[in-house]
């Protein structure tokens, strides 16, 4: 174990860790980076097939960010937003946002990272719902297997147990509905349609057995990405949106993971037709070079908002690094890339490939369903197809394919429901997109020889 391993075991305490896991196998130390690969400290070079935590949208050496970077430090390292003050990289990036998000959506409001947009966006609802006199108006409803973050509130919505275990969430008013994962959880014959009209059916019979008076707002990913990329299945948001506005509760579309080309549209409430109240981004918003995340709201809410905060006083929150100027120019100029390198036409045209090789895994024996849209996907595994069996937790045949494959210098991501996650950075190339299927073939069957 090398000197760096040793005090890495000793001083830091690692996020999503088996803590005791790490104190026997130490850490994986990445020392840089170069297009869609990484090089660990043992010199060897690993193609990210999740683009760090599903942000390196760029990858890992994009030197007008850096640019960027370096001039805004040079002329202005730090401002706030506070108290009316602002600069020009957050001005001209919320003008970006604001033109390049759906209908309706007027005013981009700069926070951290998605953690902190999700809390933001839930302290909005409240305002707003505050602002009509709505005071029982609180709950928000989110889905199983959900990721929205780890704060305290955005933690609560977050439907997987590993992310709430021990530390006493959900902690603020929360109901968590069916997640839609066609494959999973259709009855047989079931089809998407019918299911997602099952869905939306239930949604509203719990909406009215707590009371539509007490139900604030509805947050989803469009594309489920952390719980292991469920993809909606058709109609589904339509018929959603049916029910939520049949009873005034408000959409947030948490666009954290599917913001900014991810899905093939800009906007993974592009891809599904949803017109969100509430939008929240982060990661891709910068290609995740620096911290930034935005809440983005429509001209209504924020007239809700104007006229409330005139009562009060004052719109009382932010952050001392809520649009950071180095990290607003940062933010700025990868959009600015996305539209002259059409980085989303990109994504448009590598989708068939991807698509090809992620649905040929459908063959294996170990693969119960394969799955994408646009450069995001995933393979669910199971012991036998017919019945969709899974193995037993303890197995963790999802963490032994993806063992498997770093073997193969390939980074992928084991999530839950045992399905193995892919999400390469969006500039990847269909050569690229081989190599990264190539090795996660071969994983799959060095784990299902090993049966
Ligand atoms: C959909 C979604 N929302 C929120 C978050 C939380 O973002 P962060 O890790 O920047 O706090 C994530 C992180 O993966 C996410 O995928």
């Amino acid at each position: 174990m090398t000197t760096l391993e040793q005090a890495d075991k000793q001083y830091a305490l690692h996020p999503f860790t088996n803590l005791s896991a790490h104190q026997a196998d130490g850490p994986f130390i990445i020392e840089k980076g170069d297009g869609v690969y990484v090089w660990d400290d043992q010199g060897n070079r690993l193609l990210e097939g999740m683009a760090g935590l599903w942000c390196t949208s760029l990858g890992f050496n994009e030197q007008r960010l850096v640019d960027a970077a370096a001039k805004q430090f040079a002329q202005l390292p730090y401002s706030h937003m506070f108290t009316h003050r602002s600069t020009a990289p957050a001005i001209e990036l919320s003008q970006k946002l604001v033109e390049m998000a759906p209908e309706g959506i007027g005013k981009a409001f700069f926070v951290n990272s998605g953690s902190e947009a999700v809390d933001t966006a839930i302290k909005m609802v409240w305002y707003y719902n505050n602002a009509l006199g709505r005071h029982k108006k609180k709950t928000i409803i989110a889905r199983h297997r959900a990721y929205h973050g780890i704060t305290v509130a955005a933690g609560s919505l977050t439907g997987l147990p590993y992310a709430q275990d021990g530390f006493d969430l959900p902690a603020i008013p929360v109901m968590h509905v069916e997640t839609p994962h066609h494959y999973r959880h259709a009855e047989p014959d079931e089809t998407e349609e019918n299911y997602a009209s099952r869905l939306a059916q239930s949604l509203d019979d719990q909406i009215i057995a707590a009371g539509a008076d007490t139900i604030a707002a509805f947050i989803a990913e469009p594309v489920m990405g952390a719980g292991g990329v469920v993809i909606p299945p058709n109609t589904y948001f339509d018929k959603v949106q049916a029910v939520l506005k049949k009873h005034n509760i408000l959409f947030i579309a948490d666009e954290v993971i599917c913001g900014f080309g991810r899905t093939g549209n800009t906007w993974g409430c592009d891809t599904y037709n949803i017109k969100p109240d509430i939008m929240t981004c982060a990661k891709q918003l910068s290609s995740a070079y620096l911290p930034i995340g935005a809440v983005l709201i429509t001209d209504h809410i924020y007239d809700t908002f104007q006229q409330y905060s005139d009562q009060l006083g004052v719109f009382g929150t932010g952050s001392t690094y809520g649009g950071h100027p180095v990290s607003a120019a940062v933010a700025l100029e990868t959009l600015r890339i996305y539209e002259s390198d059409k980085i989303f036409e990109h994504v448009r045209e590598r989708t068939p490939h991807f698509k090809e090789r992620v649905q040929a895994l459908q063959n294996h024996p170990l693969v119960g369903q394969a799955r994408s849209v646009g450069l995001i996907g995933a393979i669910e595994l199971v012991a036998d197809k017919a019945s969709k069996e899974q193995y037993p937790a303890a197995n963790k045949m999802a963490a032994q394919v993806m063992a498997a494959a770093r073997k193969r210098n390939l980074i992928l991501r084991a999530t839950p429901g045992d399905s193995v996650a892919f999400c390469p950075p969006l500039i990847i190339n269909d050569d690229q997109i081989d190599e990264m299927f190539d090795a996660v073939a071969d994983a799959l069957n060095e784990v299902h020889r090993s049966l």
